[in-house]
C-alpha cells in the first residue's frame, strides 16, 4: 500500500460504496492506519492509497476513528479553516468548512451509526468525504499557497 499523489486520477473518483465488512476490509484498514501515523497525517481515505472504496480514517489526537460508507447529514455554522493534504505535499490553502456537523456511516462491522462532531474532527471528516467524492482541498479553497522548502 502506498501513498497517491495529485494528479492521479483515482483522486478525482466517486468511490464505491463498501459491501464486505470482512477480514480483507480490517487489513486494509490496518495498513492505511501506519501508512497515515508514518506520515504524521490526521485523516486518510481510501483513494488515496489506490483503492476505490468510500471509507476513511482519522486521527485527529489519540483516538483512531474508521468512517465506513460516511454521509454528512447535517452542518452548521461556517468558517475559514487552513488545511493540507498527504496527497498534495508542500501546498496549504483556506478552505470554507462547518463547525459543527452530523454523519451516518457504518463501523468495521456494518452497523450503522450517527456522531455529532466539532472542532478537529469535524474539519477532518469533511475534508476526507470531500476525497471520497473526487474533491480536492485545492478545488474549493479561497487562497492556496506553498511550503517554502530550503
Ligand atoms: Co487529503
Amino acid at each position: 500500500m502506498n501513498l497517491i499523489y495529485y494528479p492521479n486520477k483515482i483522486l478525482k473518483i466517486k468511490t464505491k460504496k463498501v459491501e464486505a465488512f470482512d477480514k480483507n476490509l480490517s487489513n486494509i484498514i490496518k495498513e492505511m492506519k501506519e501508512l497515515m501515523v508514518k506520515n504524521n497525517g490526521v485523516g486518510l481515505a481510501a483513494n488515496q492509497v489506490d483503492l476505490d472504496l468510500s471509507l476513511f480514517i482519522a486521527k485527529p489526537k489519540d483516538k483512531f476513528y474508521i468512517f465506513i460508507n460516511p454521509e454528512i447529514m447535517l452542518a452548521e455554522e461556517e468558517e475559514i479553516k487552513e488545511e493540507g493534504c498527504l496527497s498534495i505535499p508542500n501546498k496549504w490553502g483556506l478552505v470554507k468548512r462547518y463547525k459543527k456537523i452530523k454523519i451516518q456511516y457504518q463501523d468495521i462491522k456494518g452497523k450503522k451509526r450517527t456522531l455529532k462532531a466539532s472542532g478537529l474532527l469535524a474539519h477532518i471528516i469533511q475534508h476526507e468525504i470531500d476525497h471520497l467524492s473526487g474533491i480536492l482541498f485545492i478545488d474549493k479553497a479561497i487562497e492556496i499557497y506553498n511550503l517554502k522548502n530550503d
